[in-house]
């Protein structure tokens, strides 16, 4: 499929996501979050639920553990519109719960489509909700994030070639300096490593070839 019908198939699935009703959260949203970056980005980061900061505004990862994610992604040189990011569910659970497993299996169908267009060859999971979700949409059995954070599994999602790697949430690193230097740990030897390969901000395009 060329880029236009890509970019179209996008803006429905967006549409869809800004008007959903399929769980109880889109009683209590300001705004759903379906994401943002390049539709041809080669690395995606996943996180868990929007908070309150990206329910008003739209976008996700703008609130503080959005501050700390875009200083690891300036601490390994990679620009945050280069990637794209998502979460594993759209709009915010009330008081930044964790969201339920009928809500994230509600919002499943969106996150597959976005990895259907975009096609990462990168994923990074940010924490164990996202973690465990992008294990179990590969067939991986999902233990802990203790035991999959820092690891790379290549897998098949919806017909992708990914390499999947998990680490901590940011919001989770915010008052824990161990978990912190962990996470820059991740960020430094396996994310910087597997961004670098998948050639960093995005795959050619038909408009590349027709140049
Ligand atoms: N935490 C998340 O998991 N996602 C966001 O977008 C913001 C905070």
């Amino acid at each position: 499929m060329g880029i236009k019908g890509n970019e179209h198939e996008y803006e429905i699935l967006v549409s869809e996501i800004l008007g959903c009703t399929r769980c109880p959260l889109h009683t209590s949203r300001t705004k759903a979050v379906p994401g943002e970056g390049p539709l041809n980005a080669s690395v995606m980061f996943v996180g868990e639920a929007p908070g309150r900061s990206e329910d008003l505004e739209g976008r996700p990862f703008v609130g503080s553990a959005g501050k700390l994610l875009d200083s690891l992604l300036s601490s390994i040189g990679v620009e945050r519109s280069s990637v794209y990011i998502t979460n594993v569910v759209k709009c915010r659970p009330p008081g930044n719960r964790e969201p339920s497993d009928e809500e994230v299996r509600a919002c499943n169908g969106y996150l597959r489509r976005q990895i259907s267009i975009i096609k990462p060859r990168v994923i990074v999971a940010l924490g164990r909700i996202a973690g465990r979700t992008l294990y179990e949409m590969a067939g991986l059995r999902w233990s802990s994030i203790r035991s999959a954070r820092g690891r790379v599994v290549r897998v098949k999602l919806e017909g992708v070639d990914v390499m999947l790697t998990v680490t901590y949430h940011p919001a989770a690193a915010l008052y824990n300096p161990g978990l912190r230097e962990e996470l820059e740990g991740d960020f430094r030897e396996v994310i910087a490593p597997l961004i670098k390969g998948a050639s960093v901000a995005r795959k050619p395009t038909l408009e590349d070839f027709l140049r």
